[in-house]
């Protein structure tokens, strides 16, 4: 599973294979350069997510519902789903462990399917007490496993763990029946999540210790763009490959008719 937010990235993605692509409201902050994922609304959501529904052809969608579209109420959780599955999406995904869970099963039962977000959640735990490793201790291990133990029994078909130590991802990854997809949180979950800039070294404003950095993107795409501007200072670019001519006739008789 990774991080899409574009029809121009999301095509890559799924062209790679990749299994999942998922809209998440990480958008903000890599896309909208928002310092964290608060001010993200819903419309932003169903513009990024019509953007990847155009680009994948096989991988499943997933969005997220961005902040306060689905704590308020029921009422509000089905119909925010709603529109992110008119947008293209196949799934959605909402943070939150046992408190969640009736509005997790409202949105199950109208038939839009749900993936769980326990662990870190951006949307309150990081605001509250910044990036940190979660389910280090016996008791709040064992909340993070009655969490996943009661979204199941909500109804959500995966869950995402987010940066939760590896001995309780495994542990999670073996209680529940459902595929757990892990985010900082070892090799033991059934699945990985990262966020697509990450992965390509595109974002540099944090660097989370979890993401591997397959390649350094951004000094390439920098060091283009300086060649661009010096080619284009220099006058080497266009060049006459990169350029139109017009008829040599037609020139002719254009440059006697303005007399040049
Ligand atoms: O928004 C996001 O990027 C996420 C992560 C779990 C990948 O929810």
């Amino acid at each position: 599973m990774i991080t899409s937010y574009d029809y121009t990235l999301a095509s890559l993605c799924d062209k790679a294979g990749i299994d999942v692509l998922l809209v998440g409201d990480s958008a903000g902050m890599v896309m909208l350069g928002y310092e964290n994922t608060i001010p993200v609304t819903m419309d932003q959501m169903c513009m990024f997510t019509e953007a990847v529904s155009r680009a994948r052809k096989d991988s499943l969608l997933v969005s997220d519902l961005p902040f306060m579209s689905y704590q308020a109420s029921i009422e509000d959780a089905i119909n925010n789903s709603g529109k992110l599955i008119k947008a293209g999406a196949d799934a959605v995904k909402l943070e939150g462990g046992s408190i969640m869970a009736e509005t997790i099963s409202a949105i199950v039962d109208v038939g839009i399917p749900v993936m769980g977000h326990i662990g870190l959640q951006p949307q309150t735990t990081m605001l509250s007490e910044g990036y940190k490793v979660q389910g280090k201790t016996k008791d709040s291990a064992m909340k993070l496993i009655e969490d996943a133990k009661e979204l199941e029994d909500a109804g959500v078909f995966s869950i995402a763990l987010e940066m939760i130590s590896h001995e309780v991802a495994q542990i999670i990854s073996e209680t529940v029946n459902i595929p757990v997809i892990g985010i900082g949180s070892g090799v033991n979950c059934d699945g990985q999540v990262l966020v697509v800039q990450d992965l390509l070294g595109m974002y540099d404003k944090i660097k989370p210790k979890f993401a591997k950095r397959y390649m350094n993107l951004s000094e390439d795409i920098v060091n283009s763009l300086e060649d661009y501007r010096r080619d284009v200072q220099t006058g080497q670019f266009p060049s006459k490959e990169n350029s139109f001519s017009m008829n040599e006739e037609e020139l002719k008789k254009l440059r006697e008719q303005i007399g040049s």
